[in-house]
């Protein structure tokens, strides 16, 4: 089966520094993969080359089979790939329903039909009786359903989500989780960036690690807590609790 993203060799230096280097990993169809490492590990220059916010300096992806390197992110979510942002940015002075309604539009030319999306959107990430509040006045994790929901308004076949956890408290955790497991369940496909070990252990069929811009390993959540060189380059770190 060809992979629904298959990256290969994948580089991005700025100036001197290679963020990403050399990254070769896939994802199937139905999978969670979790893409992990410390702070300054290359997690988000990856997505941004994932989603098509910045251009690799060398390598390839892949997406459905096709050479879609170097596309713009327009063109990687109409092909269906979109991302969230780890810093939730949606429009203030709209509301929620409207939010949503910018993803819809890249499936939908009419705003009826756009509305309609977003209406039924808001209702499966659980904020439909919020859809007529403004965006600055969602509480955080409102605005991290109304993250999700911009994502899957734009109808993606793999969602890209960066540290969809932070800033949350532990019940408020657990709900997040519940959400994407259940969008997993119902067919959708995540990549999913975060910092917290526990949430990426609980969440994800695989995980890919990297540090300083490298793979260094990849496994099921029991292997990776396993693995020697994982340990290596999250001692020290708070955050690392298996
Ligand atoms: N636009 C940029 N210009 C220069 N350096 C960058 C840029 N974006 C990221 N970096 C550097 O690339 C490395 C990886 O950063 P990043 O992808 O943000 O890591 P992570 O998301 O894993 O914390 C860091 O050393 C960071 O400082
Ligand atoms: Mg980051």
């Amino acid at each position: 089966m060809t992979p629904l993203l298959e990256v290969k060799n994948l580089t991005r230096v700025f100036g001197g520094l290679t963020a990403v280097g050399d990254l070769t990993f896939h994802v199937d169809s139905g999978e969670i993969v979790g893409l992990i490492g410390p702070n300054g590990a290359g997690k988000t220059t990856c997505f941004n080359l994932l989603a098509g916010a910045l251009r690799p300096t060398s390598g390839s992806v892949f997406f459905k089979g096709k050479d879609v390197t170097g596309r713009k992110s327009h063109q990687m979510c109409k092909l269906g790939l979109t991302r969230t942002f780890q810093v939730v940015q949606p429009f203030p002075d709209i509301t929620a329903l409207e939010n949503v309604m910018i993803g819809a539009f890249v499936r939908h030319g009419s705003t009826g039909a756009a509305e309609a999306k977003a209406r039924e959107v808001l209702d499966v990430v659980g904020i439909g009786h919020k859809a007529d509040v403004l965006g600055r006045d969602l509480t955080l994790m409102e605005l991290k359903r109304l993250e999700i929901g911009k994502g899957l308004a734009t109808e993606p076949d793999l969602l890209l989500l960066d540290e969809v956890a932070a800033g949350l408290t532990p019940v408020e955790i657990d709900d997040i989780l519940a959400l994407v497991r259940r969008l997993n369940s119902e067919g959708m496909t995540f990549l999913v960036v975060e910092h917290v070990m526990k949430v990426i252990m609980n969440l994800s069929h695989r995980i890919v690690v990297l540090n300083f811009g490298s793979q260094i390993a990849e496994g099921t959540p029991a292997e990776i807590s396993k693995n020697p060189a994982v340990l290596d380059a999250y001692l020290g770190e708070e955050e690392y609790v298996a």
